[in-house]
């Protein structure tokens, strides 16, 4: 136990995963995994991110549960209307779906979301009383330069200006080094403490807040390297993609932060 009175938090990015049956067989070994004693909601939050179309479904699979539904990205409209293919902020609240990722850096690259997007979809899903994952981090070239720092901080600073003082409450931060995802590397505990100190300065600066924000890390966490990331005091939990899809090892991450923090 840290003494640290952030509750952490473990996430699941499933990503387009898995095909229906294997998400059928995912949610069962999960709930069996997770009615274990050995965590509660007061040790550690959990939650998973299906895609869309999967997410009142896996919502409704995982009532009683204690994991948490999230949505892997809302969209910069705000609202209902003429907006084909796209699912607002409003829409995800209105069926009770509470959290969401926002920025990850699959949906920066590859989906051309800019900065300014990403900063309307956290003040579209702030407005609708949801509670945002907001990734942030650098790429491997970004860090060969030596410009690491500077990237994750701008990308903190990029939203400070739309969260309003007591909305700060409903921001978590992921950070995940680009470089780190989806690849068998994980940054060392000591660069990823030492990235993770630095957000928290940066968000102490911003917002009074900023020592209960919970910063999680994120890139190729896995059981063998969970509990050294637990270890680090300003770790406060993971967002796992691909260790998520094996409900045994994403449970022992979780088991992980719940014991460790
Ligand atoms: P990974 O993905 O755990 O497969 O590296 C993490 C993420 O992209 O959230």
């Amino acid at each position: 136990m840290s003494g640290s009175t952030i509750i952490p938090w473990v996430v699941g990015n499933w990503k387009m995963n898995p095909l229906q049956a294997n998400a059928e067989q995912l949610i069962h070994d999960l709930k069996q995994c997770f009615s274990q004693v050995e965590i509660s909601a007061q040790s550690c939050h959990v939650g998973v991110a299906p895609v869309s179309i999967a997410l009142l479904n896996v919502q409704d699979q995982l009532r009683g549960s204690m994991i948490n539904t999230v949505a892997q990205d809302v969209s910069r409209i705000a609202g209902l209307g003429a907006y084909t293919g796209e699912v607002s902020a409003e829409l995800l609240s209105d069926s009770g779906i509470q959290f969401v990722l926002v920025g990850h850096s699959e949906r920066r690259e590859i989906f051309s979301d800019t900065a300014e997007v990403v900063k309307e979809k956290v003040k579209n899903a702030l407005s609708a009383g949801l509670t945002v994952i907001y990734c942030v981090g650098e790429s491997l070239e970004q860090r060969e330069k030596g410009h690491a720092e500077q990237v994750v901080l701008q990308q903190i600073c990029d939203i400070a200006a739309i969260v309003q003082a007591e909305k700060w409450q409903k921001i978590i931060i992921a950070y995940e080094p680009i470089w780190a995802i989806g690849t068998g590397k994980t940054a060392s505990p000591e660069d990823a403490q030492t990235m993770h100190a630095k957000i928290r300065e940066g968000l102490s600066q911003i917002t009074a807040e900023g020592k209960n924000i919970a910063i999680l890390y994120g890139g190729s966490v896995k059981p063998e390297n969970a509990v050294e990331l637990a270890a680090c005091p300003d770790i406060d939990g993971a967002l796992v993609g691909g260790a998520s899809l094996n409900a045994e090892s994403f449970y022992q991450i979780a088991q992980a932060f719940a014991k460790t923090k």
